[in-house]
């Protein structure tokens, strides 16, 4: 028994020593994951070991739910009771417009912009709080964070694509269910958690006004390097939204570690566009800190992810498009209730 028990202390004792005397261990913590392969260094798991590496994050792999996911416009449902979605800034908007980016008027919004080695991400401050409902939501949900995905050349870096093709960048307006939950961590792992707004980015001639405040030069170089902070403020919220109220919805999942599959998502039914500077200044943001060496951020996407049995709803009415719509049999999905049974039926 004596012997066992030395044995075993002598193992223990031995392995704590591995581990101490190897600092390529793979350490698991809740930031252990990658978007690519590093060039140098220890092993990151990228996205297809995500779900594999750590048990807390088994819906990576194994989850039916998960986005983002390709949009096959021709498989998409109109859904008549879709109302168009609310953005509440607790201001009048007549003021929000008048008044601009540039005064503190009572829509003004504003937050801390980070580089987070991963995204650039811009979290909201708790004075001025925005929310939205309608569309497919059941609660109001708070705006929490606005995260941008982006490519290293064009025509790749969103993570949703759109009958198969992928856009510039995305930018995703992370909302958390305050109706029901305290913060965000906690929305995010629980049912009816999390909305996302996801709106397509382009490259033009021209730049969104909103997304100008945060990709200038003066701005975004303050944010090169992993854990950088910049503060704004003045920002209008409304000014991310393309020109549209169309938008598709599907429910799916965080599209990080753990990939709870906790959220709606709203694509937006336009782009938003910046230029070409604004484009090769997100280029230049590094993964590292200054000291390490320089690997740009782009490329930060998760690939799609099955569909499985979802559907993807919109507020699109497709026979106003006339008859070339190859869409228009989506009409024929809908399912009307059997007034004298309790059954539904197809139509
Ligand atoms: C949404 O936010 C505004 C403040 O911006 C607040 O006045 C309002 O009560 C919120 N809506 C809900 C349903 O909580
Ligand atoms: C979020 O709310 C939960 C429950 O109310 C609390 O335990 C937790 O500390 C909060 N987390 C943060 C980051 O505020
Ligand atoms: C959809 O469009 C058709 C054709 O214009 C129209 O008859 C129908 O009422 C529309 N449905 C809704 C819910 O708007
Ligand atoms: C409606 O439901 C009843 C009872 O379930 C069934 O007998 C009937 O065939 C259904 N009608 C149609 C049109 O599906």
């Amino acid at each position: 028994m004596d012997i066992i028990w030395e044995l075993f202390i002598i193992l223990h004792a031995n392995f704590i020593i591995c581990i101490s005397a190897q600092p390529n261990v793979p350490k698991i913590h809740e930031g252990w994951w990658a978007y690519k392969e590093v060039v140098q260094g220890s092993f990151v798991p990228v996205p297809s070991f995500w779900g594999l590496v750590n048990s807390a994050w088994n819906l990576c792999s194994v989850g039916k739910r998960q986005s983002p996911v390709n949009i096959e416009t021709s498989h998409m449902i109109f859904d008549p009771f879709l109302t168009p979605i609310r953005l509440n800034t607790g201001g009048r908007k007549n003021i929000c417009r008048r008044e601009g980016g540039n005064a503190d008027g009572p829509c003004q919004v504003g937050g801390t912009m980070y580089n987070t080695g991963r995204h650039v991400s811009l979290r909201m401050d708790k004075e001025h709080l925005v929310n939205i409902s309608g569309g497919p939501m059941t609660y109001s949900h708070r705006l929490e964070e606005i995260r941008l995905h982006f490519g290293s050349e064009d025509g790749q870096g969103s993570e949703h694509l759109l009958n198969g093709q992928a856009f510039s960048g995305e930018v995703q307006l992370i909302h958390y269910n305050h109706e029901l939950y305290t913060n965000y961590t906690e929305a995010a792992k629980s049912p009816n958690g999390l909305v996302i707004v996801s709106i397509f980015m382009k490259i033009a001639e021209t730049s969104n006004a909103f997304l100008n405040r945060m990709l200038n030069r003066d701005t975004i170089t303050r944010i090169t390097y992993k854990n950088d902070a910049y503060l704004l403020t003045g920002l209008n919220i409304e000014e991310i939204y393309p020109e549209t109220s169309s938008f598709i919805t599907y429910d799916g999942s965080m599209t990080i570690p753990p990939c709870f599959e906790t959220a709606t998502w709203i694509l937006m039914n336009k782009p938003v566009y910046i230029t070409r500077m604004q484009m090769h200044s997100l280029r230049l943001l590094s993964q590292n800190q200054p000291s390490q060496i320089f690997l740009s951020m782009s490329d930060n996407v998760r690939p799609v992810q099955p569909l499985n049995n979802r559907c993807i709803r919109t507020n699109i009415n497709f026979s106003m498009q006339g008859k070339d719509c190859p869409n228009n049999r989506a009409q024929k999905l809908q399912y009307r209730a059997n007034i004298s049974g309790q059954l539904l039926h197809k139509m």
